[in-house]
């Protein structure tokens, strides 16, 4: 399962990077706004970071709106993937950039046949938002689990990027169901590495240790 870290905080960015864990980077209007930088100087700084893809979103709701502002970040480096959104215009656009060579992350996915859609227009990642179905009583793993039934009925190339992720559980679901990716907020990438007995097991071999007075080197 690949590990994509879902912000634009190029800080966190680079200090996950450094894990060696880190497969890409997704971000959104929202995020973007949150890192109070231009647009394309932080995607810039970002795909200079991270050598997999980065998704950068479109904000035009219509086609031609929406190749203009691909072919801008496009051209910001080639490990760009455009995110369009689950509407018309925007699978119209998924297929004309996925015909063009270009990686397409389909965003705003909350049904298995806006997934089944996604794929047909060539996306390379469709990103069903588990959080967002939980928050209003829906079953967000559910939604993967159709999809990834669906799409193994096909050979679609489209990868399952699991998104809105919430907590650790959410990882180990959707890893236990076969997607091909999470893309996790900084604090969940981190939680995945913590267990109190971890903690608790290294404080006593680490006590232990100290009291033999030896060193490796
Ligand atoms: C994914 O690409 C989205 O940016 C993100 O996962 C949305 O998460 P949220 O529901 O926590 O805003």
């Amino acid at each position: 399962m690949k590990f994509f870290v879902d912000t634009a905080d190029t800080a966190e960015i680079k200090s996950l990077a450094a894990s060696g864990l880190l497969d890409g980077v997704t971000t959104n209007p929202s995020l973007i706004a949150k890192s109070g930088k231009q647009f394309v100087d932080v995607i810039a700084e970002i795909c200079a970071i991270v050598d997999g893809p980065v998704s950068a979103e479109v904000a035009a709701m219509d086609f031609d709106g929406m190749m203009a502002e691909a072919a801008v970040l496009r051209r910001i480096a080639k490990n760009v993937a455009i995110k369009v959104p689950l509407t018309p215009d925007g699978l119209r656009a998924c297929k004309h950039l996925s015909n063009d060579g270009v990686q397409v992350n389909v965003t705003l996915c909350f049904s298995p046949a806006q997934a089944l859609l996604a794929a047909k227009a060539g996306a390379a990642f469709i990103s069903p938002f588990v959080g967002r179905l939980d928050d209003i009583g829906q079953d967000g793993m559910g939604l993967i689990a159709e999809i990834m039934e669906i799409y193994q009925n096909y050979p679609f190339k489209t990868e399952v990027l699991v998104a809105s992720v919430r907590h650790t559980m959410h990882v180990v679901q959707a890893a236990k169901l076969g997607a091909h990716v999470a893309t996790l907020p900084p604090n969940v990438l981190r939680a995945l590495f913590a267990h109190p007995l971890t903690d608790k097991g290294l404080a006593a071999f680490m006590a232990d240790w100290a009291a033999t007075g030896q060193k490796i080197v």
